[in-house]
């Protein structure tokens, strides 16, 4: 049980970089977008904030609240200046995380954190919109 406990640990930690990474990469990303669709995408790469920065809370609070500390870096954040390349790094950003939180509930359930498994499935309700906008915004998308 202490394993279990000490490798959801780690990997809470692993997701709030990334949550981290995902806040920077839509700010970022709404300051760079550009061409006649710059209203568009500025408020939709915004609109995805709000939700990012509330996993960091939830993830943050719940590490404290396990006795660990949480991380202060975030994932590496990939940088281009082409709008195109801006959602299909968002959009992979968003499937590598639904796998994350995927593995992360059945971690959570193994450590006996019943709580925990359900507050990340409703994250992963939330990611998975983030995933299906970005599909459909990048479908013919010239
Ligand atoms: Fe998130
Ligand atoms: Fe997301």
């Amino acid at each position: 049980m202490a394993e279990d406990r000490k490798s959801l640990i780690d990997g809470l930690n692993e997701d709030l970089a990334a949550e981290y990474q995902a806040v920077i990469m839509y700010r970022t990303y709404a300051s760079l977008v550009s061409g006649p669709y710059r209203p568009e995408l500025r408020a939709f790469f915004e609109s995805e904030i709000p939700d990012e920065l509330g996993h960091a809370a939830f993830l943050a609070d719940k590490l404290v609240a396990l006795g660990a500390v949480p991380t202060t870096t975030p994932a590496q954040v990939p940088t281009t200046q082409e709008n195109r390349v801006m959602l299909e790094n968002a959009l992979r950003a968003e499937e590598e995380t639904i796998e994350r939180y995927t593995r992360r509930a059945q971690q959570a359930e193994s450590a006996g954190e019943i709580a925990i498994k359900v507050q990340i499935e409703d994250i992963i309700v939330d990611e998975s919109r983030h995933r299906d906008d970005l599909r459909r915004m990048l479908k013919d998308w010239k």
